[in-house]
C-alpha cells in the first residue's frame, strides 16, 4: 500500500515543507538542524506507518474474528503513538459512535464500552467534525476539545487524547482515538493514527463486501431450497390431488354403490310382484353400469403410479402399447435397465417416461415414438424421442398450468440426476434423463 496517497497536507510536519513559517529562512529554507531533525521525524513516522500497515495486512491474513484483529490493531497502534489506550469507535446505523470491539488498554468494565456519542452529518459538534471533516486541533499534546467530550460521555481520567477519522473512501466508518500518552500527542502521532485508520478502513470494506456476499448467497440457497421443495410439491401435487380423488371415490361411492347392490338384491327376494321383479333387476343393472363407469372414471384418475406386481419394463411397455392403439403411432422400444432400481427410482423412471408419452399423445402429431433405457455411471439413462412437430423448449418450459416438462426436470433433479429437453420446430423432440441407482 502507497504511504504517499495520504493527502500533502496530512503528511508529518516536515515531510512536505509544511513547517511554521516562524522556523523557515528569509528564503523559505529550513535550517541544517531542523531539517535533519524533520528528517528524522518523517522517517520515524514512516517506519511507524508501515508498521501499522504491515500490522493490518498480517492481522487479516491470519483471518481473526473481528474483535481479535482490532484487540491487536489497537495494541500496535497504542505503541506506535506511545499511547496507554486505543479504540476504533464505529458509526451505528443510527449515527451514534459506538466503541468497536475490542479496544486497547481499557478495563473490562470501563464505560467506553457503553460510549455512545451522537455524529450526525448535519450537526457542528466536535465528533462530526472529526468523524466527517476529520478536523482536530492539537495543543500542548492533547485536543482539549475531545478530552472535553470524553470527560462529556462519562470516560473520566484521560490524560491527554487525539482521534483521527476512520474511513474507506467516500464512506465514513467511524473514529479511530488514541489515549493517555506520557510524552503528550503531536501531529506525527495524528498521522500515524489516519495511515493506521486509512488501512483499517480497506479491511473493513474488503470485510464488509465479504459479509454482503456471504447473505447473497446464504439468500440464493434459501431462495434455491424454498424453490425445490415447491416444485418437489408441483410435481407430486397432481398426483397427491388425483390421488385423494381416487381414494374417495373407492372406499366412498364404489362401497355405497355395493351396498345398494346388496339392499336391492334382499328387496328382490321378498318381493313377490313380477312386474316390480322386473324393475328391480333393471334399476340393479343401472346400478352395474355406473359402478364400471366409477371403475373406469377410477383407473384413469389414478396417479400413474407403477403397479410394481409387473415391474417397470411392463409397465412401459403397457404404457406405450395403449399409446399405439390408442394413437396408431408407431412404437419402438428397447429397455435395458441395469439390476434392481430400487422402488423409488423406479417409480420416479416411470412416471417420467409417462409424462413424456403423455405430451406426444397430445402434442407430437409423430408417427413414431421409442422409449430406450440403458445402465449409464452408475444409474440409468432414459430417451422418448419422437418425429413430430417438435416445439421450442425455452418458450414451452415454463408456461403457467403446463407443468409436465418442469415436473420431469425437478423429478430427475431432486433423485439426484439431470433431465435434458432437446427440440425444435419441426424436428421432433426428445427427452432424456438419467438418475443414479442408489
Ligand atoms: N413431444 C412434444 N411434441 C410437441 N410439443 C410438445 C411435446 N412435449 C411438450 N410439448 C409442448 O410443450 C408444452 C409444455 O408441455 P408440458 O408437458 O409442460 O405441459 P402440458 O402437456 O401442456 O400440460 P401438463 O401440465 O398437463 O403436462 C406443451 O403444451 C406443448 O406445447
Ligand atoms: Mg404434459
Amino acid at each position: 500500500m502507497e504511504v504517499a496517497t495520504l493527502p500533502a497536507g496530512r503528511r508529518p510536519a516536515g515531510a512536505s515543507g509544511t513547517a511554521e513559517p516562524g522556523r523557515l529562512r528569509a528564503n523559505g529554507q529550513l535550517r541544517p538542524r531542523q531539517r535533519a531533525r524533520a528528517a528524522q521525524r518523517l522517517e520515524k513516522a514512516q517506519a511507524a506507518a508501515s508498521i501499522a500497515l504491515g500490522a493490518v495486512s498480517s492481522y487479516l491474513e491470519a483471518e481473526m474474528e473481528l474483535p481479535a484483529f482490532f484487540s491487536h490493531l489497537a495494541e500496535t497502534v497504542a505503541g506506535l503513538v506511545g499511547a496507554r489506550r486505543v479504540a476504533f469507535l464505529r458509526l451505528s446505523s443510527a449515527g451514534n459512535l459506538v466503541l468497536q470491539r475490542e479496544p486497547y488498554g481499557f478495563p473490562a468494565q470501563s464505560p467506553i464500552r457503553g460510549l455512545r456519542i451522537e455524529a450526525k452529518p448535519g450537526d457542528d459538534g466536535i465528533a462530526t467534525r472529526l468523524v466527517y471533516r476529520d478536523e482536530l486541533d492539537i495543543r500542548g499534546g492533547t485536543s482539549a476539545a475531545l478530552d472535553a467530550l470524553w470527560q462529556e460521555h462519562g470516560l473520566h481520567g484521560i490524560r491527554n487524547s487525539i482521534a483521527v477519522s476512520w474511513s474507506a473512501g467516500d464512506r465514513r466508518i467511524g473514529a479511530l482515538a488514541a489515549y493517555d500518552s506520557k510524552r503528550g500527542f503531536t501531529n506525527d502521532d495524528a498521522w500515524i493514527l489516519r495511515v493506521a485508520a486509512m488501512a483499517t478502513g480497506l479491511v473493513w470494506q474488503y470485510r464488509e463486501a465479504e459479509e454482503e456476499l456471504d447473505v447473497a448467497v446464504e439468500r440464493l440457497e434459501e431462495a434455491m431450497a424454498a424453490r425445490r421443495q415447491l416444485l418437489a410439491n408441483v410435481a407430486s401435487g397432481g398426483d397427491e390431488a388425483r390421488r385423494r380423488f381416487a381414494s374417495a371415490l373407492h372406499d366412498d361411492s364404489l362401497q355405497l354403490l355395493t351396498a345398494a347392490e346388496l339392499q336391492l338384491e334382499r328387496i328382490r327376494s321378498d318381493s313377490d310382484s313380477k312386474r316390480q321383479s322386473a324393475q328391480l333387476d333393471q334399476l340393479a343393472l343401472t346400478i352395474r353400469k355406473v359402478e364400471d363407469s366409477l371403475r373406469r372414471l377410477l383407473s384413469t384418475v389414478s396417479p400413474e403410479a407403477l403397479d410394481l406386481t409387473v415391474g417397470l419394463k411392463e409397465a412401459i411397455r403397457d404404457r406405450l402399447e395403449t399409446l399405439r392403439v390408442q394413437t396408431g403411432i408407431e412404437t419402438d422400444i428397447d429397455l435395458r435397465f441395469p439390476d434392481e432400481p430400487t422402488g423409488e427410482v423406479e417409480s420416479m423412471v416411470f412416471k417420467n417416461v409417462a409424462e413424456a408419452l403423455t405430451n406426444v399423445q397430445k402434442h407430437s402429431h409423430a408417427t413414431r415414438v421409442r422409449v430406450a433405457a440403458a445402465a449409464l455411471d452408475g444409474g440409468v439413462v432414459v430417451e422418448v424421442s419422437d418425429d413430430g412437430t417438435g416445439f421450442v423448449v425455452d418458450e414451452c418450459l415454463y408456461v403457467p398450468g403446463h407443468l409436465g416438462l418442469l415436473a420431469m426436470k425437478e423429478r430427475a433433479q431432486l433423485a439426484g440426476g439431470w433431465c435434458r429437453i432437446v427440440s425444435e420446430p419441426g424436428a421432433g423432440a426428445k427427452v432424456e434423463f438419467w438418475v443414479p441407482i442408489t
